[in-house]
């Protein structure tokens, strides 16, 4: 993220750059909503702040996968069962993190904004992690579903196929370099 600017977490005092990432609700989230969802510890948002706007920011929340909601896809089975040992298959849940909001500001849209945030947000629950972090959720518009799915994530369900919105995960047992360094 150096190479662009600096992250920071937003806090009550902070006074927020300009930012537009076309989306109304993602802009009003983050002017108005974003610190009482701090306050209340619902949800964190971090800031990459350029020179005279805001241009990019996500809210991460603890979440977890339930075996429930991923019955239907065929690939999350077959990854419960290969990946993960056999006493751990049968957890009703797994540890996970949540990308509430996720938005770039208009200007930097296909400059690749979006994917490396995506990758400070896997390096951020995943190095020195204090707790246990499988996967990465999100809720994607349908619109930015191909942005996900070029980035790693999965469908969790077919259930939502109609819906304005599709669950999505990440495994992060993709990225450990070594799986037997842990
Ligand atoms: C969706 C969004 C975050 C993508 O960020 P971005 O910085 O423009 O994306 P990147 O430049 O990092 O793109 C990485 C790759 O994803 C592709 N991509 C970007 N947006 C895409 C989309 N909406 N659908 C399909 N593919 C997309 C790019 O073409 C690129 O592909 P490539 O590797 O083949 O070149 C950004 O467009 C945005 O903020 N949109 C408005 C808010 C929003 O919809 N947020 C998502 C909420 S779920």
């Amino acid at each position: 993220m150096s190479e662009y600017s600096q992250l920071i977490r937003l806090s009550a005092d902070y006074s927020i750059k300009p930012f537009d990432c076309g989306n109304a609700d993602l802009n009003e989230f983050l002017f108005q909503d974003a610190v009482e969802h701090a306050k209340e510890l619902l949800a964190m948002t971090y800031l990459l702040e350029g020179k005279n706007c805001t241009k990019a920011y996500f809210s991460v929340l603890n979440d977890s996968v339930r075996r429930l909601d991923a019955d239907s896809i065929k690939s999350f089975k077959r990854k419960l069962l290969h990946d993960i040992p056999h006493k751990k298959r049968s957890y009703h849940s797994y540890p996970a993190v949540k990308i509430g909001r996720f938005a770039v500001h208009k200007d930097f849209h296909n400059k690749n904004f979006g994917r490396k945030m995506l990758d400070h947000i896997k390096g951020f629950f995943l190095d020195n992690n204090k707790a246990g972090c499988r996967f990465i959720t999100i809720d994607s518009y349908c619109d930015s579903v191909g942005f996900y799915l070029k980035n790693g994530f999965d469908f969790l369900s077919e259930k939502d196929k109609t819906e304005d919105t599709r669950l999505m995960y990440f495994d992060m047992k993709a990225i450990i370099p070594d799986k037997s360094a842990l």
